[in-house]
């Protein structure tokens, strides 16, 4: 979800406006997801680089993560996401937002419609270097280490790689996005920045995604 500040910036607004924006832009998309039937929706709404940003913004979105989940946590539940949250848990993320995330977690734990994973203080080499630590702890050894091994330690193992990885704001790079989940995923960057992101987006994307041909390595049959 990139694009918040520039969105702001056009508009002569503080950045911070451009995250709260941001906010229906999430929910349009969540709708769309579940109109579509797709059963995994990940949104990467804070890296472990985002907290090299300036202090007031780091805090601001913490506040604002929080606050979409104390708002909108029963409107999910009731259309029946599971939340699920991806990243580290570590000291800088503030203990109040934590308790949302669990509270959360536990609301929507039975639910069955779709998956929304809030990647969360996430980067995709700390998760791949979380799971090697899982490996070790568990005392895994080397000969038995191969990819099934290693992606049972992800943060979320029940939920299965992208199909289709959607990068807004006109930037053509990963970020430290699923590193290992996005093997195969197929990859689409759109100018759209995130603020103006609506569903009609998402479905764009899909389309683009059905007309691709996916070999996973095979030669075509
Ligand atoms: C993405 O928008 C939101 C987060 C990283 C939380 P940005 O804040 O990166 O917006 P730009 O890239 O400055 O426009
Ligand atoms: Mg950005």
């Amino acid at each position: 979800m990139d694009g918040n500040g520039r969105w702001a910036a056009r508009k002569g607004l503080p950045r911070t406006d451009g995250h709260a924006a941001g906010e229906e832009a999430i929910f349009d998309t969540v709708e769309g997801a579940l109109e579509l039937g797709i059963r995994h929706l990940t949104l990467y709404a804070f890296s472990t680089e985002n907290w090299r940003r300036p202090p007031d913004e780091v805090r601001y979105l913490m506040g604002f993560n929080e606050g979409i989940l104390v708002r909108r946590r029963d409107e999910l539940n009731d259309r029946g996401v599971r939340v699920l949250f991806s990243g580290r848990r570590d000291w800088r993320v503030p203990r109040r937002l934590l308790r949302r995330m669990d509270e959360t977690l536990e609301l929507t734990r039975s639910n069955k419609t779709m998956d929304l994973v809030i990647a969360f203080n996430y980067g995709g080499r700390a998760e791949i270097i979380d799971a090697v630590r899982q490996l070790v702890d568990d005392l895994v050894p080397a000969s038995k280490i191969d990819e099934r091994a290693l992606r049972k330690r992800l943060y979320n193992p029940e939920v299965p790689d992208p199909d289709l990885v959607v990068r807004t704001s006109g930037e053509s790079r990963i970020s430290n996005f699923l590193l290992w989940e996005i093997a195969y995923s197929e990859l689409i960057f759109t100018e759209t920045l995130w603020p103006d992101f609506r569903r009609e987006n998402l479905f764009d994307a899909v389309r683009e995604f059905q007309a691709r041909e996916r070999r996973f390595g095979e030669v075509e049959t």
